[in-house]
Parts: C-alpha cells; structure tokens; sequence
C-alpha cells in the first residue's frame, strides 16, 4: 500500500461531498471556469487561497510562490497575469503576504540559504529602499511585519506597471489591483488599502499611451 494512499481516500470523500451537494457541480466546471478573482499569494501550506476566502472550485485563479512576488521577467507570473485579465477576464487581482513569511525572514536575516536567496534579493532590494522607515521601530517581529505589507504594496505596484494591466486599462477593462495580507494568528485578512484600478495611480514613466 502507498504511503500516497490517504491522500486518494481524502480525494473521493471530497470529490463525493461536492457531488451530493451538488450532482452537476464538476460538470459545469468541466465545461468552462469563471472566476473573477486572480489570486497572487505565497507557496506558504498555511495559506491555501480558496479556503481562507470561502471559494469553491471554480471561483478564483490562483499563482504562488515563495514570498508573493511579482517580477516583471518571471514569464510563469505574466503567463498567469495574461490569462487571467485577457481570457478569463477577471474583475481584481490581489496579491497577499502573510505575517511570519519564512521568506521575507530569510530576506531580512543575514545567513546563507543558497539558491534562494537569489530570489529573495527582490525584497531585500525593498527592506534596503525602505531601510530608514524599517530601522526606525522597534522588535524584529514589527520590523519584518512592516516589510511584510511594504514587499506586498510594491508587488501590487508591480502587477500594475505590466503591459497586462497597462493595455488592459487602455481598453476600457475593470480591473482593480489590491493589497491584503493575511494573520496566521488569527486567520484574518487586512486590505492594506493600496487598491489601484486606473493609470492615473501610477508614475507616468511606467504607462503605456495608447
Ligand atoms: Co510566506
């Protein structure tokens, strides 16, 4: 027997709970999805999106990896950001950190973690930009607490200055782009209340003029 094996049962027990809730549920999502959400969150297994928002299958698009970060070369993030805005044509993207990041830990510490910190490097390049402002409290927790929410209000400036949200906007689209980040305290999001949905919010040498 697999080790894997409790894993399958959990699948039918779920797949059957949806099932009697409701018989044509997995029909109608093999036909089409249509969510309106696209989700940019951290790989963190404590913070699975569809659960801590309430959503089923089917209602939120989702791309994670380490420290919720958006780098205008990461093609996987941009692949997931076109098809989303242009296809699925959802109504918010929103990019969530969560307090206690093993990544923005590993960003903020000083030691060796190989490979990684590579990638970290893009919030370093933020506690660095933001180093007077962070130096400035007191406590370790608070401080990288703070970069916590500041990596996500650059992401969220990030997904922005995409030619993706650009050229959407041009066109006319609804789209916004918001903020939160999520406690593992206490299982609660907090919108940072850095929501963008229109050129006008962001520096003129990052837009597209159509
Ligand atoms: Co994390």
């Amino acid at each position: 027997m697999s080790k894997l094996d409790g894993l399958f049962e959990k699948n039918r027990e779920w797949a059957k709970r949806l099932h009697s809730s409701d018989p044509n549920f997995f029909q109608k999502l093999a036909d089409q999805q249509n969510p309106e959400y696209l989700w940019i969150g951290c790989s963190d297994s404590r913070v699975p999106a569809n659960q801590i928002v309430g959503l089923l299958p089917g209602e939120i698009f989702v791309h994670r990896n380490v420290a919720n970060i958006v780098v205008h070369t990461d093609f996987n993030c941009l692949a997931v950001l076109q098809y989303a805005v242009e296809i699925l044509r959802v109504k918010h993207v929103i990019v969530v950190g969560h307090y206690g990041c093993g990544g923005i830990r590993a960003a903020y510490e000083d030691t060796d973690h190989g490979l990684i910190d590579n990638w970290l490097r893009n919030i370093k390049d933020i506690q660095y930009r933001h180093r007077a402002r962070i130096e400035a409290i007191d406590g370790e927790e608070a401080r990288m607490d703070l970069l916590c929410e500041l990596n996500v209000m650059t992401q969220v400036s990030h997904v922005c200055h995409t030619t993706i949200v650009q050229n959407a906007w041009a066109c006319g689209q609804e789209l916004a782009v918001h903020g939160w980040v999520y406690s593992l305290q206490d299982g609660l999001l907090k919108d940072l209340e850095c929501t963008m949905d229109q050129a006008g919010q962001i520096p003129d040498a990052y837009r597209v003029i159509c």
